[in-house]
């Protein structure tokens, strides 16, 4: 039998598709990405390194895994890091990445953390940046529960959860705004990157995820590449209620990782105890 599998764990399968890459173009692309997490570095530092800090961190939707390997470059990675991230492409990106970095604690597995039956135990800390957990509760119906059941669990007393999301305020208020019920959006992105532009079209379910639907024109040869992420949206309210639900503590809500950084409207951080 043919397993269908959710749109949600496949929308990346040709992200970071090495592919597209020469050595030249994915060194850029790498030492960018690697860049881009001084911000993450310098909040964990502030908000999470204690006394008790053991080393070991576990990422839900790693992508190239460039947040761990920072980590493990900084010494705050000493007792295993680990990356799940459901990609393949993406997880093979990690992998070169790996050497390229040298690192030598961060394990990449190329699965659903959700239905993953490896265990971990005794974390400092659970990461799901970029709207991971937007995109894993609405696999199945009880999806949101058992994920933060299963990170809960993992976590050591007192271990951290640290959460990105999009509020979707704004999205939703045009969405609801609109005759059709329907958006249109396009963005740039930079020469660093394979793709020139990105086009968007959302829409929201019956269960009112968004529908995000993103074509991705190449820079090259202007091939198209499609896909689609289906996802909640939680209200600053609603995920603070949700962690206490779940018997997380001192939750506690960012709208930027740094005071020099601008804030990006809808985006804010979550981070919560065991
Ligand atoms: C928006 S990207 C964020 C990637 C990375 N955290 C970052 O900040 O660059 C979300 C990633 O989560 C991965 N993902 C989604 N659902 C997943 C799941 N159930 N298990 C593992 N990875 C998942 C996707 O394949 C995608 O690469």
């Amino acid at each position: 039998m043919i397993e269908i599998k959710h749109i949600n764990l496949t929308a990346y399968d040709d992200v970071e598709n090495l592919d597209r890459f020469n050595e030249n173009s994915f060194i850029n692309y790498c030492n960018k990405k690697l860049s881009g997490c001084t911000k993450h570095i310098n909040f964990i530092n502030k908000y999470i390194i204690n006394n008790q800090w053991n080393g070991r961190v576990l990422e839900i939707g790693s992508g190239n895994s460039k947040l761990l390997y920072r980590l493990e470059k900084e010494n705050l990675i000493t007792n295993g890091g680990y990356g799940y991230e459901i990609s393949k492409s993406r997880f093979n990106f990690a992998e070169k990445l790996k050497d390229y970095v040298n690192s030598k604690k961060v394990v990449n597995y190329n699965e659903d953390f959700l239905s993953s039956n490896l265990v971990h135990k005794e974390l400092d800390l659970i990461i799901a940046v970029d709207i991971v957990l937007q995109l894993i509760s609405p696999l199945k119906r009880n999806a949101e529960s058992l994920l933060l059941k299963k990170i809960y669990k993992m976590l050591k007393k007192g271990g951290y959860f640290l959460i990105e999301l999009w509020d979707f305020i704004n999205i939703l208020k045009l969405i609801n705004l609109a005759e059709n019920k329907e958006l249109k959006i396009w963005e740039q992105f930079p020469k660093s990157d394979p793709f020139k532009y990105g086009l968007y079209n959302i829409t929201l379910d019956k269960q009112k995820n968004i529908v995000w639907e993103k074509t991705f024109i190449e820079r090259k040869n202007k091939n198209k590449s499609y896909f689609c992420n289906i996802l909640k949206p939680y209200s600053k309210n609603i995920i603070k209620e949700l962690l206490r639900i779940n018997k997380f503590k001192n939750v506690n809500i960012f709208n930027r990782w740094s005071d020099n950084e601008k804030q990006v409207l809808g985006e804010y951080i979550v981070l919560a105890r065991k």
